[in-house]
């Protein structure tokens, strides 16, 4: 989808406002919403290793941070040759607020589109909580 190839276009450019001086491992990510607005990230790492932030995250957390909550697809673009899918824990903070959404990214012969419930099978989310809520159970 030539859609797809514009976002990755856009996630790719993003890779030059990384801060990975640690890892050397550029990663831009593109977050579209559902009205057609793109959102950029980038990943910033620190001299604290473990507070380092992916650049899925950061476009996220700054589109909420503006009011917006619903997503249609997110494009991660790293280094070349590599197909960059979102980590684990980017996986389920997006889920938190699309779990429709596609997850797009360079493949050998183009940009693949993967559903982020294939990308995070049998998932955490904000239903279990509320089943738990309506269940009645006692709380501690
Ligand atoms: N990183 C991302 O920004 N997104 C991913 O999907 C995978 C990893 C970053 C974190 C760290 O700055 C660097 O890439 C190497 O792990």
């Amino acid at each position: 989808m030539s859609d797809d190839r514009t976002l990755l276009a856009a996630a790719g450019a993003l890779r030059s406002r990384a801060y990975a001086p640690y890892s050397q491992f550029t990663v831009g990510a593109a977050l579209l919403d559902i009205d057609g607005r793109v959102w950029s990230g980038a990943n910033v790492e620190n001299a604290s290793y473990g507070l380092s932030m992916c650049a899925e995250r950061g476009a996220l957390f700054h589109a909420v941070a503006e009011g917006v909550r619903a997503f249609a697809a997110i494009a991660v673009a790293g280094p070349s040759g590599v197909t960059a899918l979102p980590c684990g824990a980017c996986r389920q903070v997006l889920w938190e607020f699309a779990p429709g959404m596609r997850v797009i990214s360079a493949g050998a012969s183009g940009p693949v589109s993967i559903a982020l419930a294939d990308l995070l099978p049998a998932a955490f989310g904000p239903e279990q909580l509320r089943a738990a809520a309506a269940s009645g159970e006692e709380r501690r």
